[in-house]
C-alpha cells in the first residue's frame, strides 16, 4: 500500500453559532476536523502538534491496527496524553477495513469538537461491491454545546441528572436553519438530477443516537463499521455514537430543495430531564432552473419521532454482512472464552464499610458492577514493561450476582458498584463470544452502544428482556452477522456478539456515550502474543508520549 502523511495542529479556535462565540479545541481549524483519504492497504503517518491547554490523545475509530496498539490512543490505556506543545506520530495502519470510519480524540470529553471522516477507498483496482456512484458527499453528524462542556457536565453530575446534553446537533459543523441565527451557515449539498450519491454518514455525537432521512428521498445502506453489508432500502438511518454508514441516495425528485435532517433518538423514558428536541437540518439542493424561494421539503413522515423504539429496533435488526463469495465472512463457532457482561448504571460505593444506595453517591457506570479507573500510567506500557500495579488481570467474566436484570426487582446489591482496573487477558487466538446484558438497575435502562479497539466483531443475536442460556443461543445467526465496531445493547435487552481475538496487544472496549464511557463503563483486552514475530506486539515507537509518574525505564 502506500505511505500518507497529515500533519494535525490541535488548537483552541474561536467558532460562532446560534450567535455565540466560543473558543473550541479544533484541528487545523475545522469543525469537524480534517477528513483522512486512504486505500485499503495503506500507511498513514498523522504527526499531531498539540498547541491546545491539556493533554489530548487521538483515537482511529475501527481501524484495527494490527500488532500496533501503540497508536491506537485511549488516553492511560494504550498512551499517555501528549501534552501542550508536545507533538507525536501516530502510525495508522489500514489492513482490512474498507469504506467509511472515523478518528476522534480520545481523552475526557474532547471528542466533541476533535473529530473528522476516514474515506477508505477499495485497493487500486479494485471496486465496491455496488454500482459505482456519480459522486459521494461525507456527512459528519455532531453536537454543539452552548457553555464549557466540562463545565456542565461537573454540574450536573452533582445535580444527578443524566447531562450534558447538546444545545443543538449539527450536519458537517452547522446546526441548520431551523435553529437561532443559523440559516446563513446552512449546510448545502449541491446535487444533479438522476446521478447517484453516496453518502458516508459518520455520528460523532457524543451523548446520542440519532435517526437520519433525507426528504422525499430513499436510502439505501451498503456499507457500516468499514465493512459492506446487503443492501438495505429505507426512509431513514438509526445510528449509534461510534457507528459509521455508507448511504446511496438517488437524486430522483423533482428540482427542488430538501431537507437532510438528524433527530436525537433516546430510549430514555420520557421523563428524562433536558431532552434535545432540535434537529439538525441541512439542504439537498438540486442544480438546475427552478423556484428557490418556498420552504425546503422537510421528512416528516420519514424521520421517526425522538421516543420511537421499534422504528430503531426495525432498522438495527435489518442488518446483515454481505457474507458472499467475494465477501467471505469468518465467525467463530468453537468457543474457547465465554463473558457473560452486565452493562449498568450505578452509584459508586466511596466508603465499603457504610455503603447505602442514598443519594449523596456518586452516580456511576459499570461492566459486571465494576467501574473502570484510569491508571497513572497506561496499561500498554504497564503490560510491556511488566511494571505491576497499575491494573489487575481479574475482570470477572460474569456478574457477581445473577438476578432479574430487566425487572424492577432488581437487586439491590447490583446498584452498588466496585471501581478497578481489571483488564480480561486472551490468549492469542481465542474465539469469543460475549453477551452483554442490559439492566434496569436505578431506572438507568438505555441502549448502550458498546465498541471494541483493535478489532471487528459479528453480532450474532441480539434480543430483549433477560438473556436464556438455554435457548436464546439456538437464534444465533451465524450465515450473515453484521461486522462491525460498535453496536447497541438494546434497552432492557441482551446482545451477543462473536470474534476472534487475533490481535496482540491492549484493546479498550466500552459504551460510546461519553456519559458512560466517563463513569466507568469501560474494560480492555490484553491479547497475548501469539509466538512469532508476525503475530506479536510491536516494540513501542520512539518518542511515545511519557506518563508523569513512569518508574526508571532502563530496565525491561
Ligand atoms: Cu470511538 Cu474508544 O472510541
Ligand atoms: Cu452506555
Amino acid at each position: 500500500g502506500d505511505v500518507h502523511y497529515y500533519k494535525f495542529v490541535l488548537k483552541e479556535t474561536n467558532v460562532t453559532k446560534l450567535c455565540v462565540s466560543k473558543r473550541i479545541l479544533t484541528v487545523n481549524d475545522s469543525f469537524p476536523g480534517p477528513e483522512i483519504h486512504v486505500h485499503k492497504g495503506d500507511t498513514v503517518y498523522v504527526n499531531v502538534y498539540n498547541y491546545g491547554p491539556y493533554g489530548v490523545t487521538l483515537h482511529w475509530h475501527g481501524v484495527k491496527q494490527p500488532a500496533n496498539p501503540w497508536s491506537d490512543g485511549p488516553e492511560y490505556i494504550t498512551q499517555c496524553p501528549i501534552q501542550p506543545g508536545a507533538n507525536f506520530t501516530y502510525e495508522v495502519i489500514f489492513s482490512d477495513e474498507e469504506g467509511t470510519l472515523w478518528w476522534h480524540a480520545h481523552s475526557d470529553w474532547t471528542r466533541a469538537t476533535v473529530h473528522g471522516a476516514i474515506i477508505i477507498f477499495p485497493k487500486e483496482g479494485t471496486t465496491a461491491p455496488y454500482p459505482e456512484p456519480d459522486g459521494e458527499e461525507v456527512i459528519v453528524l455532531a453536537a454543539w454545546y452552548k457553555g464549557d462542556l466540562m463545565a456542565e457536565l461537573a454540574e450536573d453530575i452533582i445535580a444527578g441528572t443524566d447531562l450534558p446534553h447538546s444545545r443543538g446537533y449539527t450536519t458537517n459543523g452547522e446546526l441548520g436553519d431551523f435553529s437561532n441565527c443559523s440559516s446563513e451557515t446552512t449546510y448545502r449539498w449541491l446535487v444533479d438530477y438522476g446521478k447517484t450519491y453516496l453518502l458516508r454518514i459518520v455520528n460523532a455525537v457524543v451523548n446520542a443516537e440519532l435517526f437520519f432521512a433525507v426528504a422525499e428521498h430513499t436510502l439505501t445502506v451498503v456499507g457500516m463499521d468499514g465493512a459492506y453489508v446487503k443492501p438495505i432500502v429505507t426512509d431513514y438511518i438509526m445510528i449509534s455514537p461510534g457507528q459509521t454508514m455508507d448511504v446511496l441516495l438517488t437524486a430522483d425528485q423533482p428540482l427542488g430543495r430538501y431537507y437532510m435532517a438528524a433527530r436525537e433518538y433516546s430510549t430514555e423514558s420520557a421523563a428524562v430531564t433536558g431532552f434535545d428536541h432540535s434537529n439538525a437540518t441541512a439542504i439537498l439542493q438540486y442544480n438546475g432552473d427552478y423556484n428557490f424561494t418556498s420552504r425546503p421539503i422537510f421528512p416528516h413522515f420519514q424521520l421517526p419521532m425522538y421516543l420511537d423504539m421499534k422504528a430503531g429496533k426495525n432498522f438495527t435488526n435489518r442488518i446483515r454482512s454481505l457474507a458472499n463469495e467475494d465477501y467471505p465472512i469468518n465467525v467463530p463457532e468453537n468457543i474457547t472464552t465465554r463473558m457473560f457482561i452486565t452493562v449498568s448504571m450505578n452509584v459508586l460505593c466511596r466508603n465499603s464499610t457504610s455503603c447505602s444506595t442514598d443519594m449523596g453517591n456518586i452516580l456511576a457506570t459499570s461492566m459486571n458492577n465494576i467501574s473502570w479507573n484510569n491508571p497513572q500510567v497506561d496499561v500498554l506500557e504497564a503490560y510491556y514493561r511488566n511494571l505491576s500495579g497499575y491494573y489487575t488481570t481479574d475482570f470477572p467474566d460474569w456478574p457477581k450476582t445473577m438476578y432479574d436484570f430487566t425487572s424492577d426487582n432488581y437487586d439491590e446489591d447490583a446498584v452498588i458498584t466496585d471501581q478497578g482496573t481489571k483488564v480480561k487477558v486472551l490468549n492469542y487466538y481465542e474465539s469469543v463470544e460475549i453477551v452483554f446484558q442490559g439492566t434496569s438497575v436505578m431506572g438507568g435502562s438505555v441502549n448502550h452502544p458498546m465498541h471494541l479497539h483493535g478489532h471487528s466483531f459479528y453480532v450474532v443475536g441480539i434480543g430483549s428482556g433477560n438473556f436464556n442460556n438455554n435457548t436464546d443461543p439456538l437464534s444465533y445467526n451465524l450465515i450473515d452477522p453484521p461486522k462491525v465496531n460498535t453496536f447497541g445493547v438494546p434497552k432492557n435487552g441482551w446482545l451477543a456478539i462473536r470474534f476472534f481475538a487475533n490481535n496482540p496487544g491492549v484493546w479498550f472496549w466500552h459504551c460510546h456515550l461519553d456519559r458512560h464511557m466517563t463513569w466507568g463503563m469501560d474494560t480492555a483486552f490484553i491479547v497475548r502474543d501469539g509466538g512469532t514475530e508476525e503475530t506479536s506486539l510491536r516494540p513501542p515507537p520512539p518518542n511515545m508520549p511519557r506518563c508523569t509518574d513512569l518508574p526508571d525505564m532502563s530496565i525491561k
